[in-house]
């Protein structure tokens, strides 16, 4: 018990430090050690929200959203991000403008799973429903119509697979029945457009209900498909357009062979995300896939009109 009472002590003067101070005195790793001893951590969890304030502190709603799209790469933008000391992340999705029911709970609910920010720092949620969601544009203006939206994407065949993929193994936890991907984006030998991680695929429609409301330069695109290859560039390029003073750097990377992806070293700490996020692609039927990059191939030239921009993809 007292054992007990004096973790609990260290823990609340520790938690009294700012949400990157402690970090970078290298107290993270020791208040994660006490924390994981009070069982308040899982080994993949960095951030968490103290309930203490730190002094100077307080909770923001965010300067800066990652709107999506949902296996664009969204969970490794924000974490990447997060190794900047003037940026501050929600960790858990907030589905506030999503979703009909937070969003009628109010800014101040959605303001309280903020985490704790000095004046100085930007508070990043990430969201990834918000970009296929037709409703979240125009609320999010309202919120803020100055705000800057980044929104990461990928190869939208590439997408279909990796949503397919999620879902699949959230299917098989919950001993539910599974199908192989060709049975599900061919419908009667034809594409199942309705098929939702096509739809979600179609980046051009999306896009057009956010054109709506905010105008391109307050959208930077991140290039999913590098930010697994080379992350480095495509952070430096975000830093820009949050007008932050360059802090990721290289040496904030390195790539782990047996996850085959690029993982974290910041404040001494070394992370790769958590096993669901870059979990291997079944192999598809090459005429599936060639089916699907050519329904794509049309949606995808008329995004690069949208946004004045052209990407890899198929
Ligand atoms: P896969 O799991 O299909 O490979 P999101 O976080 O938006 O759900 O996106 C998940 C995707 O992020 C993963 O899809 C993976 O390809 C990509 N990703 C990008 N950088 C990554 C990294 N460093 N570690 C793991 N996954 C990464």
């Amino acid at each position: 018990m007292a054992y007990l009472l004096v973790l609990v002590f260290f823990l609340a003067a520790l938690t009294h430090s700012t949400p990157k101070e402690y970090s970078q005195q290298g107290e993270g790793a020791i208040l994660d050690s006490l924390k994981q001893q009070v069982g308040l951590l899982t080994n993949e969890t960095k951030n968490y929200s103290p309930q203490v304030q730190p002094p100077g502190t307080n909770r923001r709603i965010p300067q800066s959203i990652i709107i999506g799209v949902r296996k664009g790469g969204t969970r490794a933008l924000l974490e990447m991000l997060d190794i900047h000391p003037e940026i501050v992340v929600a960790t858990t999705e907030v589905h506030f403008f999503d979703w009909d029911e937070n969003y009628a709970k109010g800014l101040e609910w959605y303001k309280n799973l903020m985490p704790f920010s000095y004046e100085n720092q930007i508070t990043v949620e990430k969201t990834p429903g918000y970009f296929t969601s037709s409703l979240s544009p125009e609320r999010i203006h309202e919120m803020n119509s100055s705000i800057k939206l980044l929104l990461i994407l990928r190869d939208p065949t590439e997408r279909v697979i990796s949503d397919y993929t999620q879902v699949y193994y959230n299917r098989l936890e919950n001993h539910k029945p599974v199908q192989v991907i060709e049975e599900i984006v061919i419908r009667n030998g034809a594409l199942n457009t309705k098929y939702k991680a096509i739809q979600r695929s179609l980046y051009d429609v999306h896009m057009e209900n956010w054109l709506k409301y905010f105008s391109l330069d307050q959208i930077h695109i991140v290039d999913g498909d590098t930010l697994i290859t080379d992350p480095l560039p495509e952070l430096q390029k975000v830093e820009k357009f949050l007008n932050l003073r360059p802090r990721i750097m290289s040496s904030n990377f390195y790539f782990n062979q047996t996850k085959g992806f690029y993982c974290i070293r910041s404040d001494g700490r070394e992370r790769c995300l958590h096993e669901s996020k870059g979990r291997p692609h079944p192999m598809v039927n090459s005429t599936v896939l060639e089916q699907l990059q050519a329904y794509f191939k049309d949606h995808n030239q008329n995004f690069y009109r949208m946004v004045n921009r052209s990407f890899d993809w198929h």
